[in-house]
């Protein structure tokens, strides 16, 4: 009865899953969608501890409130740009997590200290240890350590506490190889050892450490080649491993909601990677191969930098405001310095100023604005922009040819339009906003630095384009007092 109990709420834990991940593709929805998804795994924990009370009442309510304390100070102290640092530091921890879970499934079986096991095996002897039993530990065991190691150096890399640069040494692509074919090893001997355990304990103990030890080598060797601006892509990445080695410990376990649970993560995991690598035209490879994308892009830092004697048009808020204002349609187009300069809640004020005139404002979101999925998505909904102004690249780059003045905040590689044209250019059929071709742009940024790519951009010099020099949310304040003055 209890385990058909225990099972009915595995299944609804795993809906609301499904469900969650449905509700998180819109902005409209995705607070509902978390809520339903963070629902179904206090389901599937308070289920389990049902299953094995392992942990009397007080205990779990004691932890419910500790880890819930904790989540709640993070999620309200975080910083947006700083999200992908606490994704990575939560998927390291989940790695770590599944690796220790499925090493203590083996450890139970081990006498302790004084050579006797303990009272609760001797009473109830655990069944042998299958093969398929241990080819799962050492999958989740050298997962679950690689995830760990490489999210922490990523976690590094992205608060700036080690270099953002890649990291390269000659010889490092063969010792990754031979630290894997030496992982593999170690998996062979712990497998192979599963028969003669628990009476001959060593092939399965050294095996287990060595690949543990191997492993969280390999995680940093995979993950210190690659510069820090292709953090959020191994994040993802990483996020993804997590899952898999969740899902590997659940199949140690023979726990269900930890196998649907894993294999979602792991499977919503890779997408990810991939929208995020098409958006940028790279492939996963060219980011896994690092070398892209280190600490600061370099660049002409003064405003007044031309490039080969071709000249910008830097222009005035005053001038800005009186295009803005006389407009019929603006296109706003927000980018890493929005949020940067966290200029969205001014930008909403312009937004709502230049509507109350009436001129039609709509926002247009590239995929990889910013520097994590869903970042200007986020930025916005936090300024409490409507979410109906709000148009995903696909559906509003027909609209440019009939807008009057496309405002481009902080947003730079994904205006491009090299990115169509220029064969020889790294970003070369990247999808981007076709703004160029509305009737004006004006381009908020503090110099003629480029973007993430380190590619000049040829927009900053076309004819119709206005560039604002400054930061991106005392520039919006100034445009904002001018709009009111007109
Ligand atoms: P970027 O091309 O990186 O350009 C951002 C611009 O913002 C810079 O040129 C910078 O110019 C300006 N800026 C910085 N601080 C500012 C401030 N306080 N005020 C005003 N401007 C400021 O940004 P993007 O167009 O959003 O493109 C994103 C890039 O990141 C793409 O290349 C994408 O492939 C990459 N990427 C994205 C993701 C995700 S998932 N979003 C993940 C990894 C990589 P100044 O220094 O002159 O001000």
């Amino acid at each position: 009865m209890t385990s058909s109990l225990i099972d009915l709420a595995y299944l609804v834990a795993a809906a609301l899953f499904i469900i969650g991940m449905k509700r998180l593709q819109s902005p409209a929805t995705a607070r509902r969608g978390n809520q339903l998804a963070a629902g179904g795994m206090l389901l599937a924990v308070v289920a389990t501890l049902f299953l094995h009370p392992i942990l009397t009442p007080v205990e779990m309510i004691a932890g419910l409130v500790i880890g819930g304390g904790i989540g709640l100070v993070l999620a309200r102290r975080v910083e947006m740009t700083a999200m992908p640092e606490l994704v990575a530091a939560f998927n390291g921890f989940g790695g770590l997590a599944s690796a220790l879970v499925a090493g203590a499934e083996v450890a139970r079986y081990l006498p302790g200290p004084d050579g006797v096991t303990t009272a609760a095996v001797q009473a109830a002897p655990p069944d042998p240890l299958t093969a398929a039993t241990a080819v799962t530990v050492v999958l989740s065991i050298l997962i679950g350590a690689v995830t760990f190691s490489g999210s922490f150096v990523a976690f590094g890399k992205l608060k700036g506490v080690l270099s953002g640069n890649p990291v390269l040494f000659p010889g490092m692509r063969l010792l990754t190889l031979l630290l894997a074919l030496g992982a593999l090893g170690a998996m062979g001997v712990f497998v192979a050892g599963t028969p003669d355990f628990p009476a001959e304990v060593d092939p399965v103990v050294i095996g287990g450490l060595v690949l543990f030890g191997l492993a969280l080598i390999l995680g940093v060797l995979l993950v210190i080649p690659i510069g820090g601006a292709d953090m959020p892509v191994v994040v993802a990445l990483l996020n993804s491993y997590s899952g898999l080695a969740a899902a590997a410990t659940g199949f140690v376990l023979d726990n269900t909601a930890l196998i649907v649970s894993g294999a979602l993560v792991g499977a919503s995991g890779l997408i990810l990677t991939n929208i995020m690598c098409e958006a940028m035209n790279r492939s996963l490879l060219n980011v896994l191969l690092g070398g892209f994308g280190g600490d600061a892009a370099a660049g002409a830092a003064g405003p007044a930098a031309s490039a080969e004697g071709k000249t910008v048009n830097a222009t005035t808020a005053e001038d800005a405001a009186i295009l803005l204002s006389y407009a019929q349609k603006v296109i706003i187009v927000p980018g890493y310095g929005m949020a940067v300069a966290q200029a969205q809640h001014a930008v909403r004020e312009l937004a709502d100023l230049l509507a109350e005139k009436g001129v039609t404002v709509k926002y247009a979101i590239h995929p990889v604005a910013g520097r994590m999925p869903g970042h200007m998505n986020v930025l916005l909904a936090e300024a409490n922009v409507p979410y109906d102004q709000l148009y995903e690249m696909d559906e509003i780059n027909g609209e440019f040819d009939t807008t009057d003045v496309s405002l481009v905040i902080g947003a730079n590689d994904v205006v491009n339009p090299a990115a169509r044209h220029d064969t020889s250019s790294p970003i070369y059929g990247m999808p981007i906003l076709n703004v160029d071709r509305s009737k004006t742009v004006i381009i908020l940024k503090r110099s003629m630095r480029p973007g993430y790519s380190g590619v000049e951009n040829e927009l900053f010099f076309a004819p119709n384009t206005r560039m604002l020099f400054g930061d991106a949310k005392e520039s919006i304040t100034r445009l904002i007092a001018e709009v009111k003055a007109l």
